[in-house]
């Protein structure tokens, strides 16, 4: 392979959804000369495993600072689809007819009850139904459901169709994209980045956007150690053929959830496993899976299972993205640690740090977000 010595004015590490979201949104924004490094090809990790739910209401315990995020970031994805569309001639499947979340036992009665009242008290769209009512609104869940909760506004969207509108609209806004190359270190001085240490060369740059999902900590840096650590949490996911589709809504349990695709997929998820970098699909994932598949609807025993795989969830200490600048290294800025919601806080990522990077301007809202909140890197 030969080797390259390039420029650029910012760096984007990774190419998933959080890295192809940051280098359009930088593109828009006016940045110049964005290259984007990819170790393997676009979307292929964590964002290619997602089952593409923009769920922060099904997902959440409290109204946080999180939650509000969250909330902000599928509240634009409308506006954010629509875009893509207009820019790449793709479609994302925004699909809104809304989630509903299930219980079946006792303790997931008080589960959604706590739930119903934390989220009408803070004003957010909600609706409780008693069994009969959910049988009528989703015919194919298991008589043995208790009560239900729905979020009209918990949508979905086709995460792999969203990975190609991201790759169409960035190289048509004009940023490199660098395949099959890996970035291995950062190259520092005087306490700021000047280039970046690939397989095949140096690419020279005074910015550095590391998007690189759960080997975001992987990428050296001169200094002696780094604190901060993204771990990868494997999720494992079945996908069945339903055709004619057996449900309408996303459906949760407290222990999976079924999103049905308007092609006549039905992808059950997930697991929540520290394994470290092993992708497998396992049997015992396969069984929780099942199960909880077959608690929400009995049906899913009589669909062809068509496919399965796992992927790493990019996972910080505190479960929070890591977001914006490092303070210690001039020009360093991460854009990581989405965890569960990588799909869900794209759009509002990039925007965020587009305007970090490009604009010098730090939103408030990233604040709990820092990367120095773990003293990113020790400068002797
Ligand atoms: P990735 O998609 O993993 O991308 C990181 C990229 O960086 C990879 O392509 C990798 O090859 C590249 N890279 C790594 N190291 C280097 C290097 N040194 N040099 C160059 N490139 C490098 N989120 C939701 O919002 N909704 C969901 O419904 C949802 N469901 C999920 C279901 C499952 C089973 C899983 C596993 C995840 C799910 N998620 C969901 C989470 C979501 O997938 C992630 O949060 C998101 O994909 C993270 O995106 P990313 O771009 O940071 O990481
Ligand atoms: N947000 C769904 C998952 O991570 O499995």
């Amino acid at each position: 392979m030969t080797e390259f010595y390039q420029t650029a004015d910012v760096v984007v590490v990774g190419g998933g959804v959080i890295g192809l979201t940051v280098a359009r949104a930088l593109a828009l924004r006016g940045a110049q000369n964005v290259v984007l490094i990819e170790r393997g090809s676009l979307g292929a990790e964590s964002s290619w495993a997602a089952a593409g739910m923009l769920a922060p209401q099904a997902e959440a315990d409290c109204a946080d600072q999180f939650f509000q995020f969250c909330c902000q970031s599928r509240d634009i994805y409308p506006a954010f689809a629509a875009a893509l569309l207009e820019e790449s001639g793709i479609d994302i499947e925004l699909e809104t007819t809304g989630t509903l979340y299930l219980a079946f036992t006792d303790s997931d009665v008080n589960e959604l009850e706590k739930r119903f009242e934390w989220q009408s008290a803070a004003g957010l769209q909600i609706e409780r139904f008693d069994a009969e009512i959910a049988k009528l609104i989703e015919p194919s869940i298991s008589p043995e459901v208790r009560a239900a909760l729905k979020f009209p506004l918990d949508t979905q969207v086709e995460s792999r169709r969203l990975i190609s509108a991201l790759a169409n609209s960035t190289e048509k806004l004009g940023v490199r994209m660098l395949t099959g190359t890996t970035v291995e270190g950062l190259r520092i001085e005087r306490g700021c980045v000047v280039a970046v240490e690939t397989s095949r060369g140096f690419v020279s740059t005074g910015n550095v956007v590391i998007a690189s999902g759960a080997w975001a900590s992987l990428i050296k840096t001169p200094y002696p150690h780094s604190s901060l650590r993204i771990e990868p949490i494997r999720g494992q996911m079945l996908c069945f053929e339903a055709n004619p589709q057996i449900c309408n809504h996303v459906i949760y349990s407290p222990r999976g959830y079924l999103v049905p695709r308007g092609d006549g997929r039905l992808l059950a998820g997930s697991t929540t496993e520290h394994a470290g970098f092993d992708k497998r699909v396992t049997a015992a994932g396969v069984n929780s899976i099942l199960t909880a598949a077959l608690e929400i609807s009995p049906l899913v025993g009589s669909l062809g299972l068509t496919a399965s795989w796992a992927g790493l969830r990019p996972c910080a200490p505190d479960n929070l993205p890591v977001l914006g600048a490092c303070a210690e290294i001039g020009g360093l800025f991460y854009a990581t640690g989405h965890y569960r919601n990588g799909i869900l806080l794209a759009p509002l990522t990039g925007e965020l740090i587009a305007q970090a990077v490009v604009e010098n301007k730090v939103s408030p809202v990233l604040d709990i977000f820092s990367p120095d909140r773990f003293d990113t890197v020790t400068v002797n």
